[in-house]
C-alpha cells in the first residue's frame, strides 16, 4: 500500500496543517524553493505523534537519546538495538514527516560491510526512511545510497568525536577548517547524501555551504541561514536537567508542567482527594438488591 498521499491531498481541512508525505527528494524540492525545514528529534511513540501532527518535517531518532532518555553522559554508549527499540515506537507514530535513524558509535565504524548491515536494520527492522552518520564518510555514504539507503550527512561539532575534538567545541573557527569542512560538505553531496546536518559551527560557516549545496542543511547551533533547523526535543522544552546551550530557544517548560502536575496528583492521594465518587466505578442496583440479601454485604450500599 502506498502511503505517499493521505487522503484530503496538501492540507488537512480540520488542522490547516499539511498531510501530503515528506520524502527525501521532498526536502531537495523545499530548499529549491525556499521553504524553511523544520526537523526536530523524537524518541517514544507519543511525543512523535504530537510532533508528526504538528507538522514536523523531518523527525530524527538521534543517539541524543542516550542522554536525553536513557541518562548516559554522552552519545557513545548507545547500542544499535536500543536506537531500533526507539526508532520501531517513532515509527509507529509518525505518518507525514520523513523518519530518520541516527547510527549509533561504532555501527558504521567498522568494514563497509558491517556498516551496511546495521543501515539495512534500520529501515527493515524499524521503518526509518533515511539513516543518518556523522563525520566525512564520503565512501560510506556512496554505499549507502547505492543499496538504497537514503543517507543524512552530519558535519560541524559531531557529538560522537567527542574525545577527539576534546569536549563539545565549535568547529570551523580557522580559515584551514573552514575549507575542510566546506570540502567534507560537497563530498558528502556528490556522493549522494540528500541533507546534510550541520552542527555546531559559526553562522557564517554554514551559509556559505548551503549556498553551495544542491541538498538542503538543517542546523543545529549554526544560524538561522541554513535550509531548515533541528532541536533536541528535551531542550524545546526543558526536560534536559541542564543549563541549555547558547544556540537552544526553550519554547516551553514540560519539567514545570510535570511537576506541577505529579505534586498535585501526589497531595490529592495524600489527602483522599483522588480518586473521587465520579471518578470510581459503581455497583449495578440489581446487584446491591441481591447482595442485601446476604446481611453481611449488605452494607456495601452507599450511605
Ligand atoms: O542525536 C541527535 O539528536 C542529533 C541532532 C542534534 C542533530 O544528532
Amino acid at each position: 500500500m502506498s502511503i505517499t498521499n493521505f487522503p484530503g491531498g496538501q492540507s488537512s481541512a480540520s488542522t490547516g496543517l499539511p498531510t501530503t508525505k515528506v520524502t527525501m527528494p521532498a526536502l531537495a524540492e523545499m530548499k529549491r524553493q525556499g521553504k524553511p525545514i523544520s526537523a526536530l528529534t523524537a524518541y517514544d511513540y507519543a511525543t512523535s505523534r504530537l510532533v508528526d501532527e504538528v507538522g514536523i518535517d523531518l523527525i530524527l531518532v538521534g543517539d541524543s537519546l542516550a542522554q536525553v532518555v536513557l541518562g548516559h553522559d554522552n552519545t557513545l554508549s548507545v547500542t544499535v538495538d536500543e536506537m531500533l527499540h526507539h526508532t520501531r515506537a517513532v515509527r509507529r507514530a509518525v505518518r507525514r514527516a520523513l523518519l530518520v535513524a541516527d547510527m549509533p558509535f561504532g555501527s558504521y565504524h567498522g568494514t563497509l560491510g558491517e556498516a551496511l548491515a546495521n543501515a539495512v536494520r534500520f529501515v527493515k527492522e524499524a521503518g526509518a526512511e533515511a539513516v543518518k552518520i556523522e563525520g566525512p564518510r564520503v565512501e560510506l555514504v556512496h554505499a549507502l545510497t547505492e543499496a538504497e539507503i537514503p543517507v543524512v550527512g552530519h558535519l560541524g561539532l559531531t557529538p560522537q568525536s567527542l574525545h577527539r575534538m576534546g569536549g563539545y567545541r565549535v568547529q570551523g573557527r580557522t580559515a584551514e577548517a573552514v575549507l575542510s569542512l566546506k570540502a567534507d560538505a560537497l563530498a558528502l553531496a556528490d556522493a549522494g547524501a540528500g541533507a546534510l546536518v550541520l552542527e555546531g559551527v559559526p553562522r557564517e560557516v554554514a551559509a556559505a555551504i548551503t549556498a553551495e549545496l544542491h541538498i538542503p542543511t538543517i542546523g543545529i547551533g549554526a544560524g538561522p541561514d541554513c535550509d531548515g533547523q533541528i532541536l533536541v526535543f528535551h531542550d524545546l522544552l526543558n526536560l534536559t536537567f541542564a543549563p541549555p546551550a547558547k544556540f537552544v530557544r526553550r519554547y516551553g517548560d514540560a519539567a514545570a508542567l510535570i511537576r506541577g502536575a505529579v505534586e498535585h496528583y501526589r497531595e490529592d492521594v495524600e489527602h483522599r482527594t483522588f480518586p473521587n465518587d465520579e471518578e470510581s466505578y459503581h455497583l449495578p442496583e440489581a446487584a446491591h438488591k441481591a447482595l442485601e440479601k446476604h446481611t453481611k454485604v449488605g452494607a456495601l450500599r452507599k450511605a
